[in-house]
């Protein structure tokens, strides 16, 4: 997957692309009546996954092809999985894979898809709030791609930091906190800055942070998703 214009420049890369590439999949603040209002707790991810109607086999998430091409293949959590389109092509690519999703509903279909590929020896899914799981280990890579809980997004990602192991990374790919509005709720918004900023001088490197704008087409429509991405190291 690529994104012209993308590895180089990357802060504020208005890049208007179109492709046909992952959309996160969560669509939640497009027609939202009063989208502030939504929580983001278990009852709604499952009614948005089980009422989701037809399933999309969406491309992988272009962000992480492009931020692990260098990473040495280990162990990989993917945290908000959904219905593991992530996870399957980590696990494609060598890595152990631990896909972690507090909806039932979408752990069984990415399971499902896993074992049609071969791939569920590589994959574990684990089916919990993750804001309050105590996982009693840590990954080479810990990943989110658009994922947002009740928590908010910094504490979220605070928490997912904790799961890296020593040396390892955390790749965060959040919905951009803009002045227009993106069809996101604001409170699930973010910029990359502030992401890095929780990071800095904290035993962390940050690898990368940029904003990137992209026209995916989940459907007949075009839909213009409007992109945090941050990747940071742990020092050890
Ligand atoms: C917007 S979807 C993104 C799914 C997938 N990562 C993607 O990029 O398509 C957010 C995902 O996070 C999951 N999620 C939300 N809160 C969670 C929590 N507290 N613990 C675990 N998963 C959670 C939801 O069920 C949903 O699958």
């Amino acid at each position: 997957m690529n994104i012209p214009n993308q590895p180089d420049g990357r802060s504020d890369n208005h890049d208007n692309s179109h492709d046909n590439s992952h959309s996160g999949d969560c669509e939640h603040g497009h027609g939202d009546t009063h989208p502030e209002a939504v929580q983001f707790d278990r009852k709604y991810w499952e009614s948005h996954w089980s009422e989701r109607g037809e399933e999309r086999d969406l491309p992988v998430n272009p962000y992480l092809p492009l931020e692990t091409a260098d990473l040495p293949v280990g162990s990989a959590l993917d945290a908000g999985c959904g219905e593991g389109t992530e996870a399957m092509w980590l696990a494609d690519r060598g890595w152990q894979v631990t896909g972690v999703d507090i909806s039932a509903t979408a752990l069984a279909v990415a399971e499902r898809r896993s074992v049609a590929r071969g791939l569920d020896a590589d994959i574990a899914w684990v089916g919990t709030d993750i804001t309050r799981w105590h996982p009693a280990r840590t990954w080479d890579l810990v990943v989110s791609s658009y994922a947002h809980a009740e928590i908010g997004q910094l504490a979220l990602y605070r928490l997912l930091s904790n799961f890296v192991a020593p040396g390892g990374q955390l790749l965060i790919v959040g919905h951009l906190l803009t002045e227009t509005d993106h069809g996101h709720p604001v409170g699930v918004t973010v910029l990359p800055e502030d992401i890095a900023e929780l990071f800095t001088g904290m035993g962390w490197t940050v690898e990368a942070s940029y904003r990137h704008i992209r026209t995916v087409w989940p459907g007949d429509q075009p839909v213009q998703l409007q992109d945090a991405v941050v990747r940071v190291r742990s020092r050890g």
